[in-house]
């Protein structure tokens, strides 16, 4: 089958997204505890299943919150039955959003867009979007995987940033995937 570019990881996948391997090879608390601290408000853009969305809300603690957005019901739908009747259920704001347009004004101190940005149509619209809530001292961690993003796709996308306003400022390492850590100006 041929790769469709954009295309959306569909539901029924979404168990290759929370599983003990992945748990595994990617230590979420790992690669979020460096930018993380409590009382901060998170958007995890394309949450899927909830994989670092869960990870993020336990980071902010009970003063911090965690907006979780996706496009497809069917991810968010996994997500509330995994924290629904949890204290996390609380912390976490299940977000529907749409292709083009997040449709969230509410400033946020920390962005993921952890496997996701590959899947939009039009990056630039979404960097200028995220940089719009974006508080001014905020970050955005964009993580892109091995297959689905080439290297001159990513240097793309990091181009795009760039153009919308934001700033490179670190490359951590993730393992199997391209990274960036942007900031505003
Ligand atoms: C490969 S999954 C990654 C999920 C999660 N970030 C993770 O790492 O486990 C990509 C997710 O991004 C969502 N997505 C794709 N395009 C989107 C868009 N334009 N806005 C919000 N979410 C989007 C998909 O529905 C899917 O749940």
């Amino acid at each position: 089958m041929a790769y469709e570019k954009n295309r959306v990881c569909p539901v029924t996948l979404a168990g290759g997204l929370d599983n003990r391997i992945r748990r595994w090879l990617q230590n979420t608390r790992k690669i979020l505890g460096p930018y993380i601290k409590e009382g901060m408000t998170v958007l995890d853009v394309g949450c899927g299943p909830g994989f670092f969305s869960i990870e993020l809300a336990q980071m902010v603690g009970k003063s911090g919150r965690v907006i979780a957005s996706d496009l497809q019901e069917g991810m968010l739908r996994k997500l509330r039955d995994k924290i629904q009747g949890t204290e996390l259920e609380e912390r976490i704001t299940l977000h529907m959003c749409e292709k083009n347009k997040l449709g969230l004004s509410e400033g946020v101190d920390f962005i993921l867009a952890f496997y996701m940005v590959h899947e939009i149509p039009n990056q630039e619209d979404f960097f200028k979007e995220i940089k719009s809530i974006l508080k001014p001292n905020g970050q955005v961690f964009i993580v892109e995987p091995p297959f689905h993003t080439s290297k001159t796709a990513f240097e793309e996308m990091v181009k795009k940033a760039k153009d919308a306003g934001f700033t490179p400022v670190e490359r951590p390492k993730v393992l199997f995937s391209k990274t960036v850590i942007l900031k505003k100006g």
